[in-house]
């Protein structure tokens, strides 16, 4: 099967866009990458997402429309990348763009519970290109007492897990997670979780002190200087404490956190330049703590490959800062480009998988990433 997958992420820069052939194999399915495609939101829809993501309160009409929107870019992003690569899709995976997720259970309207926005009208891509499409796929996790969170791991085991080398998979979007698969391990065995921010603090402090959406190759970082005491304040946050399974989104790493972050940066008279060396710090080192306080325990070979993607594989200061940290550790740290796998499609290419999973009704949540009691049939079919 040909099967599209669109991914928007909490940096809410666009649309990821991969195009995998999927066929069955004994123990996993086989995918190759025919295409691959990325599509930045208009400034105005990023206005919109954004404000909709930290609002407190927003109007019924604002939401409908923002929801139907989106929809609306989803299928352009789709059709286009089907026509620039002369692609027949038989099965799209639409993740959408996600407003609200609460994993932990609180109260409303007189009962307890967890929930979770995707938004994006994915019936906008099945009327366009009159294919099934399979979206809002984190709901039946979350009702099977997980936390919705986080889905990418059975692709990553699909694709990395190995036989003699334990493989850590860390992604770098706008919050930063990985899955850890001890060498010849089974699904059961794989951990995931955030480690915590990813590029958001960072975008957020070159928006705010240089006029950028992100600081390109990490050029603005590698001019800083790291304000050890800010780190170190930093590192303290209850997050970083927390055992897997946790996630984290703009409720923790967003725009009130890291403004006074840059607070604590300025009390220490710094420039520009050294509050955003200290935010790429604090992701690199989060990610290393995290990895030697809840995986190296449990990887029992020495040798690890440490692979990255998302965009801050893009970013030379993070890359450089991530390997200082892991390979004195045993980590051997590459991108998942050197895999095949673009660092920018990776996650795309996961709910490519997830719909081919739910078309053949096979489950797509991990227990052992997500929390579950039991592993679920994900998401639902719009047959176009
Ligand atoms: N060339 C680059 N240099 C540094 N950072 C980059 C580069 N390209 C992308 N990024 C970072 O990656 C982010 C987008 O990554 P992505 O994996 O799409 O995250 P998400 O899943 O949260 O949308 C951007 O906001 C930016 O911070
Ligand atoms: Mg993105």
């Amino acid at each position: 099967m040909t099967v599209a997958g669109l991914m928007s992420g909490t940096s809410a820069d666009g649309i990821d866009v991969a195009v995998v052939r999927i066929a069955p194999g004994r123990q996993r399915p086989r995918l190759t990458l025919l295409a691959h495609e990325g599509f930045p939101y208009s400034a105005a829809l990023r206005r919109a997402v954004l404000a909709a993501m930290n609002a407190a309160s927003t109007a019924t009409a604002e939401l409908a429309r923002l929801n139907w929107r989106l929809g609306l870019a989803y299928a352009d992003a789709v059709e286009e990348t089907a026509r620039r690569h002369k692609l027949r899709l038989d099965l799209v995976g639409c993740h959408g763009q996600t407003l609200y997720h609460q994993p932990r259970a609180e109260s409303y309207a007189g009962r307890r519970f967890a929930c979770t926005w995707q938004a994006g009208e994915a019936q906008a891509i099945a009327a366009r290109l009159r294919v099934p499409v399979v979206s809002n796929f984190r709901p039946a996790d979350i009702f099977a007492g997980g936390q919705g969170a986080p889905l990418v791991p059975l692709l990553d085991y699909a694709l990395f897990a190995d036989g003699k080398r334990g493989r850590v998979l860390q992604n770098i979007g706008g919050i930063a997670n990985l899955t850890a698969i001890p060498a010849s391990a089974g699904s059961d065995a794989v951990i995931a979780f955030d480690t915590g921010p990813g590029n958001m603090m960072i975008d957020w402090l070159a928006q705010e002190l240089f006029g950028k959406p992100f600081d390109r190759n990490g050029a603005l970082a590698g001019r800083g200087v790291v304000l050890e005491p800010v780190l170190k304040a930093a590192l303290k946050n209850r997050y970083f404490a927390r055992k897997p399974p946790r996630t984290a989104g703009r409720e923790q790493f967003g725009r009130e956190y890291a403004a006074e972050f840059l607070k604590a940066c300025r009390r220490q008279s710094a420039r520009d330049e050294d509050a955003l060396a200290t935010a790429t710090a604090l992701t690199a080192e989060s990610i290393a703590r995290s990895y030697r306080r809840f995986v190296l325990p449990k990887m029992k070979e020495r040798a690890v490959d440490y692979i990255v993607s998302g965009g801050g594989a893009c970013n030379r200061t993070l890359m450089s800062m991530l390997w200082r940290l892991l390979v004195p550790i045993g980590c051997t740290v590459q991108t998942s480009e050197e895999f095949g796998w673009p660092a920018a499609a990776k996650e795309a290419v996961a709910f490519a998988l997830l719909a081919w999973q739910t078309w053949h009704r096979l489950p797509g949540n991990m227990p052992a990433a997500t929390g579950a009691v039991r592993s679920v049939v994900l998401g639902q079919v719009m047959y176009g």
